[in-house]
């Protein structure tokens, strides 16, 4: 059987990663493409040395070449520059934009009927760009943030009350950016609330109340503490690992829920957006987006990262994209 080709394109920290995940997992042959010479031939080289150690036989090919992503089946783009410290995601828009546009119109090109999972900053606005350049069917356009914005919350609460994460289910929907919205009612260890363990642990409602808003907000700007303290760029495991765990989803037709930025068409009040949601992923990439009833406060924050989100578009579009 023809093995999966998976085309990342950016072959800077998050790319690298992905490289050596993908083979470890022997997920399928990979093209590196960057638009720096000899980066992604160099990064290949050396993730490939190790396939004896590893014991992976996959293909892994580094290029600056757009011919050689020919035929993907699934494309993973993190090309754009990363934040800076002091920088939010949406300081990255213009350069972004750019760099977005070109990547779109030569998947477009090369891998028309690939799925695509997008990575650049600020997301919501980087898939929104991608959809539109490339005209992609909306269930093939997928952004990566939601995953990693869980596991962030999941790995505050697991630490929080001493327990493994893997029992910890915690979910952040809407934009990514400051403005996203963790969903804290359903936040669980194993099933039990985690607020009900919160009370608990302290005996105390309030204070509950206070370690779970604490956690909340650590979670909104969980990918700025890693920027301050990398100094050079944001987060690159965590994203790479988040993408993975997508690419899973679709590669083996797992149908996981998973929360991504999805395109909405009137699911959760909102029309016309890509917004970070729990959904479906299988072989068709996002197959069904998972609506489910919020809270009067829940919703209303769900507006207002929507409302960041329009405001990142609106501003994308009057630069011309
Ligand atoms: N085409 C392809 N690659 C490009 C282009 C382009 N037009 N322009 C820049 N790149 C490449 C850079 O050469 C670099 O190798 O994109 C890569 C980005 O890598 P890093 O700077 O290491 O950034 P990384 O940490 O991988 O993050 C990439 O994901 O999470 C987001 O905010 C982050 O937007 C950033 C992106």
């Amino acid at each position: 059987m023809k093995r999966n080709k998976i085309a990342l394109i950016g072959g800077g920290q998050i790319g690298g990663v992905l490289v050596q995940l993908i083979a470890q997992k022997q997920l399928g042959d990979v093209v590196l493409y960057d638009i720096v010479e000899d980066l992604p031939q160099g990064k290949t080289l050396d993730i490939v040395e190790a396939s004896r150690v590893d014991q992976f036989d996959v293909n892994i090919k580094g290029t600056n070449d757009y011919e050689d992503i020919e035929g993907s089946d699934l494309v993973i783009i993190t090309a754009g520059l990363p934040r800076k410290p002091g920088m939010s995601r949406d300081d990255l828009l213009t350069t972004n934009a750019k760099i977005m546009k070109t990547v779109a119109e030569n998947v477009k090109q090369y891998a028309p009927n690939s799925i695509v999972i997008v990575i650049s900053n600020p997301l919501d606005a980087m898939v929104t760009l991608f959809q539109k350049v490339s005209g992609f069917p909306f269930n093939r356009v997928i952004g990566q943030a939601g995953v990693l914005d869980s596991s962030r919350f999941s790995t505050f609460i697991a630490w929080e009350l001493g327990v493994s994460v893997k029992d910890v289910n915690a979910m952040v929907l809407g934009g990514h950016g400051d403005t996203m919205v963790p969903i804290v009612r359903y936040a669980n260890v194993n099933g039990i609330p985690a607020l009900e363990l919160l009370e608990r642990k302290y005996n105390d409602k309030t204070k509950a109340k206070e370690v779970m808003d604490a956690m909340v907000n650590r979670t909104k700007l969980a990918g700025g503490e890693v920027v301050k303290l990398l100094k050079t760029g944001s987060a690159f495991y965590s994203p790479a690992s988040s993408a993975i765990a997508m690419a899973e989803a679709i590669i083996y037709d797992e149908k996981r829920v998973l929360p991504v930025c999805a395109y909405l068409k009137g699911e959760f009040g909102i029309n016309g957006y890509y917004v970070g949601v729990p959904a479906v992923l299988g072989a068709n990439g996002i197959e069904k987006v998972i609506e489910f009833a919020l809270n009067a406060e829940e919703q209303t924050a769900l507006n207002n990262s929507v409302a960041a989100v329009k405001e990142l578009v609106e501003a994308m579009a009057k630069l011309g994209f």
